[in-house]
């Protein structure tokens, strides 16, 4: 019977200088898409696979993440007061218990693996998820969700996947295929950010994992790699080969938006909009309308 996946690492220490300067003061995974911060799309996805330990790994200046997760007594004692029991349970979807959640430093922006690594303490022998939050997926199933069922017939190490065009691949880690079993891949290798030349395929890792401790045993002793950081993907490819339940791809159903980048981030602002029903016709007609301007002009 293979453990359950109940812990999740949230690496969130980098700076977040694509976002700059909105990113000198609010943390990245702050920032909202239409009303919620990008880290509650995190964690909403993370509960509904499972997940019961939230551990974060931050650095300075992210305090406005911690007091996010915190209760806000004087704000839901004026709530009560006004009798606002819609926005009461608003604020209770962004509660943690205590215990739930931990949070970790990492005192040098050394890399997303060594991020991963300072979280290692309060990982113990069992497989964890990695879960980055400006990777934002919308799925009908969550995506972490669709990994645990394919996570719970592999074991092994699995992560998120799906094709980018050729020229792009060297914006990500990227798969060198086994064998193609149509959602499921199995991988004989991974490199992080190839020559366009060089990419094994055109299949890219996003921000979503699901890893065997071995991974962090392999981050122990791991050095730099590409671009100078300690790599995470290099974790994950030590796995092949060695003997274990090996390394998985999970093309997972969705759209993965990049919120990271400046035209990722609109991208699902408009799309996480038009989601929403008291939205949609007002924004409907506002898309429509710069299209108008737009032929008028040509
Ligand atoms: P990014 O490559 O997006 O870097 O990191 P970044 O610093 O967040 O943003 P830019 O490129 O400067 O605009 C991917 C994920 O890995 C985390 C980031 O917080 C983000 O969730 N990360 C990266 C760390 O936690 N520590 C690091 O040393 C590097």
């Amino acid at each position: 019977m293979r453990s359950k996946v109940t812990k999740a690492i949230f690496p969130v220490a980098g700076l977040g200088t694509r976002f700059l300067p909105a990113t000198k003061s609010v943390p990245k995974e702050i920032m909202t898409l239409v009303d919620k911060p990008l880290v509650q799309y995190a964690i909403d996805e993370a509960r509904a696979a499972g997940i019961k330990e939230f551990i974060f790994v931050t650095s300075r200046g992210k305090g406005a993440l911690e007091d996010y997760f915190d209760h806000a007594p004087t704000l839901e004692a004026e709530l009560v007061r006004k009798g606002k029991t819609d926005l009461l349970e608003i604020l209770k979807s962004t509660d943690m218990e205590s215990g739930e959640v931990a949070y970790m430093r990492q005192h040098k922006a050394l890399g997303l693996g060594h991020a991963v690594w300072c979280a290692r303490n309060l990982i113990h022998d069992e497989p964890f998820a990695v879960m980055l939050p400006d990777d934002v997926i919308a799925a009908e199933k969550p995506c972490l969700q669709q990994m645990v069922e394919a996570y719970e017939e592999t074991g092994g190490s699995m992560v998120a996947a799906m094709e980018v065009p050729m020229e792009k691949t060297s914006s990500y880690g990227i798969l060198d295929v086994e064998e193609d079993m149509g959602s499921r891949v199995s991988v004989k290798g991974m490199v992080e950010k190839p020559k366009v030349e060089d990419a094994p395929s055109n299949l890219a890792v996003i921000g979503r994992y699901i890893l065997s401790p071995n991974v962090l045993r392999n981050l122990d002793d791991a050095g730099t790699g590409a671009g100078g950081e300690i790599q995470l993907t290099d974790a994950i490819a030590k796995e092949i080969g060695e003997g274990g339940d090996g390394v998985y791809g999970y093309r997972f159903r969705g759209q993965r938006f990049d919120c990271g980048s400046k035209a990722g981030f609109l991208q699902a602002t408009v799309a996480f909009g038009l989601a929403r029903e008291e939205l949609r016709d007002d924004l409907e007609s506002f898309l429509k309308s710069l299209d108008y301007s737009r032929k008028a002009a040509e």
